[in-house]
C-alpha cells in the first residue's frame, strides 16, 4: 500500500516513535510505502512530503518533536472544500490510506476527512491528556516528568528562602499534568480547571504549610481561574483558532498570595518545556505500539477509527468517540489529592 502519514496540532514527544513503528512495521511485514506529509495538513493540501524509507526513521524514536513538523492548518478553513482537495491530491499521487497523528481538532478533522469518504486512521497525542477515548496520551508521561523535575527545583531553591513558589503547567480544560506532577513533586495546593478554588482556598493551604516551616508549593494548571475571580480576571490573547493563549495564572496569583499573607511568593511558568525533549521509556513504547497497531488497522481496512489505549490493551475505537468529550480529572482523583495539601 502506499500511505500517508501527518503530524499536526501542538508538538509532543513520542511523535517520532509513532513515524518510525509505522514505517518499520510496514517494511517488515509489508510491502508499503509511506510519505510524510510536512507541517500537518499544510503538506497535504500543498502536496509537501517527504518519502519515508526505512532508513528516514532511523533512531528517530528516541528523539522529541516531529521530523514531519507540524501546524495547526485546517483543511476546512475559509470554507474550503478539504475533502475534495485531499481526495484528489492522494488521487494524484496513487495513495491508498492517511494516518493522522493528532489531538482533538486533528481528530476531529481526520473524522470528517473519513466522512466524506477519505481512508483515514488516526493516532491520538496529546500532553495534556484530555481524549476521553484513551487511558493516557503518549507525551503525558513526558510532560508529568519534566513538570515534576522543575517542580521539585522549585521546592528547594524555595526552602532556601522561606518563599512561596507557585508553578504553572499545561492544561488547557483539564487538569493532568498539575495533578500527577503536584503529587509527585508533593505540592501544598494543586489548582485545576475542574474543581476551581478560591483565592481563599489556596490562602489557606499556603499559610498552612507556611506554619508547619515548609516552603508553600503551589501547582495550577494553565487553564485554572480562582472561583471567586472578577469578570476579565485573566485576560487571554486569542490564537488564530478563537482559542486563549494561555500563560500568566502563576504570576497572577503570586502577588495576591504574596499581599494577602505577606509570604514572600515566586511564580514561574513552564511552558513549553514541558513538550520539549526526549520522550520517558514509557511514551517511546506507547507511541510505538500506537503506530504498529495504526498500520495493522489500515491494512484491515479499519477507515474512520482510532487506536487507543484501554488498560495496557492497544484497541481501536470510532473516530467519531474521540472528539465525543474531554477526559477531565474525575472527583475520586481530586478527592484523594485534596487530603494531601496545606
Ligand atoms: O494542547 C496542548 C497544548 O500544549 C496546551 O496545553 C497549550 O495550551 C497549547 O498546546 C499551546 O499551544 P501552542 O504551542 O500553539 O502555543
Amino acid at each position: 500500500m502506499k500511505i500517508g502519514i501527518l503530524t499536526s496540532g501542538g508538538d509532543c514527544p513520542g511523535l517520532n516513535a509513532v513515524i518510525r513503528g509505522v514505517v518499520i512495521k510496514g517494511n517488515t511485514m509489508f510491502e508499503d510505502e509511506f510519505i510524510g506529509f510536512k507541517d500537518g495538513w499544510r503538506g497535504v493540501i500543498e502536496k509537501d512530503y517527504m518519502t519515508l524509507p526505512r532508513r528516514r526513521v532511523r533512531g528517530i524514536g528516541r528523539i522529541g518533536g516531529t521530523i514531519l513538523g507540524t501546524s495547526r492548518s485546517n483543511p476546512f478553513a475559509d470554507g474550503e472544500d478539504g475533502a475534495e482537495i485531499v481526495r484528489q491530491n492522494m488521487d494524484d499521487m496513487d495513495m491508498d490510506a492517511l494516518i493522522a497523528i493528532g489531538g482533538d481538532g486533528t481528530l476531529f478533522t481526520a473524522n470528517r476527512l473519513f466522512e466524506a469518504g477519505i481512508p483515514i486512521v488516526g493516532v491520538p497525542k496529546t500532553v495534556d491528556n484530555d481524549l476521553d477515548a484513551t487511558d493516557y496520551t503518549f507525551g503525558f508521561n513526558t510532560a508529568v516528568e519534566i513538570a515534576t523535575e522543575s517542580l521539585d527545583r522549585l521546592r528547594m531553591t524555595g526552602d532556601s528562602h522561606h518563599r512561596c513558589m507557585v508553578g504553572e503547567v499545561m492544561g488547557r480544560s483539564v487538569g493532568w499534568i498539575a495533578l500527577h506532577s503536584g503529587m509527585a513533586a508533593g505540592a501544598h495546593v494543586i489548582c485545576l480547571p475542574e474543581f476551581p478554588l478560591s483565592l481563599d482556598d489556596i490562602c489557606h493551604y499556603v499559610q498552612a504549610a507556611f506554619n508547619r516551616g515548609r516552603a508553600p508549593l503551589v501547582v495550577v494548571a494553565e487553564g485554572f481561574v480562582p472561583k471567586d475571580a472578577p469578570e476579565g480576571f485573566m485576560d487571554y490573547e486569542l490564537d488564530e483558532f478563537g482559542r486563549p493563549r494561555f500563560g500568566g495564572i502563576a504570576e497572577a496569583l503570586a502577588p495576591l498570595i504574596e499581599e494577602r499573607l505577606g509570604i514572600e511568593t515566586r511564580a514561574t511558568v513552564l511552558g513549553h518545556i514541558q513538550r520539549g525533549g526526549e520522550p520517558t521509556a514509557y511514551d517511546r513504547v506507547l507511541a510505538t505500539r500506537l503506530g504498529t497497531t495504526a498500520l495493522d488497522l489500515v491494512h484491515k481496512g479499519g477507515f474512520g477509527r482510532m487506536v487507543a489505549l484501554r488498560g495496557t490493551e492497544i484497541v481501536d475505537v470510532p473516530l467519531s468517540e474521540a472528539i465525543d468529550s474531554l477526559k477531565k480529572v474525575p472527583e475520586s482523583r481530586w478527592r484523594e489529592a485534596e487530603v494531601l495539601f496545606g
